[in-house]
């Protein structure tokens, strides 16, 4: 996947509230902005703000061009004083971004089968991909189907794009107000008579929880996993290695990766267990 990234102002030409705490931000930048691949992340600096410690990452949600400019979407959860600031972002304001970067997911290439695991925000990586697929033709015979958890029902977000893209979409809630009653994971692996290899590959983005469990179902049934890791970030460009985690190694050497430069995509299977 494409890595690299540069600086660019942006106009933000809307900011919806989409559920409590949850907002689509769109973003026009130039056309030299570069093409963001699905999993790619962009650092970003609302507005005026000179913080340098205030740069932070978003997955691309969606991402279109026309002639004159890029249209980039970021759906985001307002959870503390950076997003807090993106929440108060009016049309016509100004946003400071660096990207795309990382590395992103890999393109489903030969597989029948893609699924989709995510939880809260980590939907918006997931629907880029499946978006993706469907535009560049190889997902073309693709069954894409998508596994989408949140607490509850009032803060599940990006459903009717996935929707629109995905052949099946199921959903579970922790408290049972929409769909399956129970974590996401248990309800893909509840599925999975219907997902074994080969053929199929499975692509997620979610809280810490949601990946440890989903690694434990994807490692017993030799499934391909890729994850979307989400670490906090200073530099988002591989210099700072604030964003390091543990990988396996060949040796007794801990051997670590930056989330922002290796990642944030990573093969389940490199993915070090602190928790055994
Ligand atoms: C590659 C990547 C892609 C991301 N994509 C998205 C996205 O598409 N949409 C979205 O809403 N968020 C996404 N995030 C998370 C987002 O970057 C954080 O929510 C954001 O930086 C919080 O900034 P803040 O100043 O509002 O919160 P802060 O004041 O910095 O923190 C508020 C709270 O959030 C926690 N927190 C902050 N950053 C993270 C993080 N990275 N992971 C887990 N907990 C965190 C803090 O521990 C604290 O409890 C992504 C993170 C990464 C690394
Ligand atoms: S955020 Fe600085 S190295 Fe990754």
């Amino acid at each position: 996947m494409k890595e690299g990234g540069q600086i660019e102002m942006g106009i933000v030409r809307s900011n919806d509230e989409v559920a409590p705490d949850h907002r689509i931000l769109a973003i026009e930048l130039p056309p030299s902005f570069g093409d963001g691949q699905p999993g790619q992340f962009v650092m970003l600096r609302p507005g005026e703000c000179r913080d340098p410690f205030l740069p932070r990452p978003f997955s691309i949600y969606t991402m279109d061009r026309d002639g004159e400019s890029v249209h980039l979407y970021l759906l985001y959860r307002v959870v503390g004083k950076g997003t807090v600031l993106m929440a108060s972002l009016r049309r016509g304001d100004t946003v400071m971004l660096l990207g795309p970067l990382g590395r992103g997911f890999d393109p489903p290439g030969e597989a029948e089968k893609a699924v989709l695991v995510a939880g809260g925000v980590g939907v918006a990586p997931l629907v880029c991909y499946a978006e993706r697929a469907r535009k560049t033709g190889s997902g073309r015979a693709l069954e894409i189907t998508a596994y989408v958890g949140a607490r509850t029902e009032g803060i599940l977000v990006g459903l009717d794009r996935l929707e629109a893209l995905c052949d099946v979409l199921k959903v579970a809630t922790d408290d049972g107000s929409r769909g399956y009653n129970g974590t996401v994971t248990e309800l893909f692996r509840r599925d999975l008579d219907k997902f074994r290899p080969p053929g199929s590959v499975v692509k997620a983005c979610g809280p810490k929880g949601m990946t440890d469990a989903l690694r434990d179902i994807v490692e017993r049934e030799g499934l391909y996993c890729q994850v979307s890791l989400e670490e906090r970030m200073a530099c988002g460009i591989g210099v700072c290695l604030g964003c390091a985690v543990r990988v396996k190694g060949d040796d007794a050497e801990p051997a670590y990766l930056r989330v922002c430069k290796d990642g944030p995509v990573f093969d389940m299977g490199v993915i070090y267990r602190d928790d055994r």
